[in-house]
């Protein structure tokens, strides 16, 4: 998917199939464990989106995932990003992620476009999951774009438990949407609406009357998911999920001055001034956190907070998770008074 994310993900380091390296440079900080897979196929999925097999050596199992899972890919441009698993998750030998180009973006898209080449092989972190499937009777799911990405195994899914599930997936044009053909077969579960034919999605139109017993999972652009918040505004709440493609932009820290961190299993603390992020401070005093994204996307880097108020910058935690105030991701989350204690 695009680069980012992704969205929601459990947070564990990943070990691998392939034999686990632990790989460095990425950016700074400690970058999560790798293992090493091989591009099996490239192919052209829709205009400006391709798509990338994954295979480790002959007969190897990957990591098991479920629907909403990503993966990190350290690509041969020195960066990592994330992407969405899209393929099948029965499928223990291969997996599938789908990469749009970002002409504005880092790099990252461009180096697998342009950099990445069949037989290659790369550093692959996770899966992780921050995005996951709850059960439930109905779903309503809402893509746009390349946003497709998760929800396509979620669709999956969906249908293989007999859920009631509709899909509403939205696109510049139906040449830049993926996957069309492999949603065909689910007939009128499926709304394909791109916007030169039919505008903008008609959101409270397929959502429907605000009720309870209905998950609504929702990924694709920014102005997308905003839009989606507001039209789920009065639906009960937990109702819908959403997967941003990057980390929204806070208006700016809570406060620009210096705060102390705790680290409570050795009794260090460390000062955290406005430049830096709570990772390279704890990091320079000894303790390294994984670390991925480097972008309060990924889920790599959560760490659990034992006092203080953190400032939360990333964007995994919903509103009630930030409300509890028990973890935080250190790349980009700050603190709101003059000290945090985390359990570090
Ligand atoms: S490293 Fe990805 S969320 Fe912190």
């Amino acid at each position: 998917m695009s680069e980012t994310q992704l969205s929601g993900t459990e947070k564990t380091a990943t070990s691998g199939v392939a034999g686990a390296v632990t790989t460095a440079g990425v950016g700074t900080g400690t970058a999560a464990e790798a293992s090493m897979l091989r591009v099996a196929a490239k192919r052209a999925r829709a205009d400006g989106v391709v798509e990338l097999e994954l295979v480790g050596p002959p007969g190897r199992r990957l990591r098991d995932w479920a629907p909403g899972a990503h993966i990190d890919l350290q690509l041969p441009n020195g960066a990592t990003r994330q992407y969405s698993l899209c393929g099948d998750r029965w499928d223990p030998l291969r997996y599938r992620v789908a990469v749009l180009r970002e002409p504005d973006g880092r790099g990252g898209s461009a180096a697998v476009h342009d950099q990445l080449a069949v037989g290659d092989e790369i550093g692959v972190g996770g899966p992780r999951n921050n995005f996951p499937l709850v059960p439930s009777e109905q779903y309503l799911f809402v893509a746009g774009g390349i946003g497709i990405t998760p929800l396509l195994p979620m669709v999956v899914q969906a249908d293989l438990l007999g859920a009631d599930w509709r899909l509403l997936y939205g696109g510049r044009s139906r040449t830049s949407m993926a996957y069309l053909d492999e949603l065909a077969g689910y007939g009128d579960r499926v709304v394909v609406a791109p916007q030169d034919e039919s505008g903008l999605l008609d959101l409270p139109g397929f959502l429907g009357t605000p009720r309870s017993g209905v998950r609504v999972y929702a990924c694709g652009p920014a102005p997308l998911l905003d839009a989606m918040e507001t039209a789920c505004a009065d639906w009960p709440e937990h109702t819908l999920r959403t997967e941003r493609f990057v980390s929204a932009e806070p208006a700016g820290p809570a406060r620009r001055t210096p705060f102390d961190v705790e680290l409570a299993r050795t009794g260090v603390t460390v000062r955290v001034g406005p430049e830096r992020t709570v990772l390279d401070a704890v990091a320079e005093a000894g303790v390294d956190v994984l670390s991925s994204c480097r972008s309060g996307v990924c889920g790599t880097c959560e760490t659990e907070v034992l006092s203080g108020d953190p400032d939360h910058r990333d964007a995994l935690l919903t509103d009630h998770e930030r409300a509890a105030g028990d973890c935080m991701f250190i790349c980009v989350s700050r603190s709101r008074g003059d000290r945090l204690v985390l359990d570090l």
